[in-house]
């Protein structure tokens, strides 16, 4: 069976809503197994068993939450010469922006060699109706892609 991470970080609780939300998607294709698994949980074992993961981090500073960037500073260089690169995909809580950790999140991915799966997902705020749909589209998307083995 094809496996799909969900790696994530919240500390107020918007991002952990998001990740549930991208689970429930992804569930609903059962020829994949779907995993949530915090940031500081996961590990290079987590890369090395996924056929995909999908992140989400809160926007901290203009950046990734501290947690994500721990788990890309303790599996980095394994993963580089292992050659573990899961394709991904992203999603992101911001209180009124959220584009800066798209972009070095993306930057760090960059350099995994990790091929972007789908547009990244922000909600601004409070999560919404409507982000948690968006959640859950791109969770059945990527794991429908992976049924059908275009990912
Ligand atoms: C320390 C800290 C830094 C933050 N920096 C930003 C920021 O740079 N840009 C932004 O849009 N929101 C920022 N926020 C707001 C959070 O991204 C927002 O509250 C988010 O929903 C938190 O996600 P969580 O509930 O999963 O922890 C910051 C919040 C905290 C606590």
């Amino acid at each position: 069976m094809k496996q799909l991470s969900i790696i994530y970080h919240s500390k107020s609780g918007n991002t952990r809503k998001m990740a549930h939300a991208v689970l429930a998607g992804a569930q609903l294709e059962k020829e994949v197994e779907s995993h949530l698994i915090t940031a500081f949980d996961a590990n290079l074992a987590t890369l090395a068993n996924s056929d995909a993961v999908i992140f989400g981090t809160p926007e901290n500073f203009g950046y990734m939450s501290g947690a994500l960037k721990d788990f890309f500073d303790r599996t980095y260089d394994d993963a580089l010469s292992k050659q573990i690169r899961p394709a991904y995909a992203l999603f992101v809580s911001a209180g009124n922006d959220g584009t800066n950790a798209i972009r070095e999140t993306r930057r760090i991915l960059a350099g995994y060699n990790m091929q972007e799966l789908a547009e990244p997902i922000i909600s601004r705020k409070r999560v919404t109706e409507a982000d948690e749909q968006a959640c859950k589209v791109l969770g059945q998307t990527i794991a429908a892609g992976l049924a059908l083995g275009i990912f």
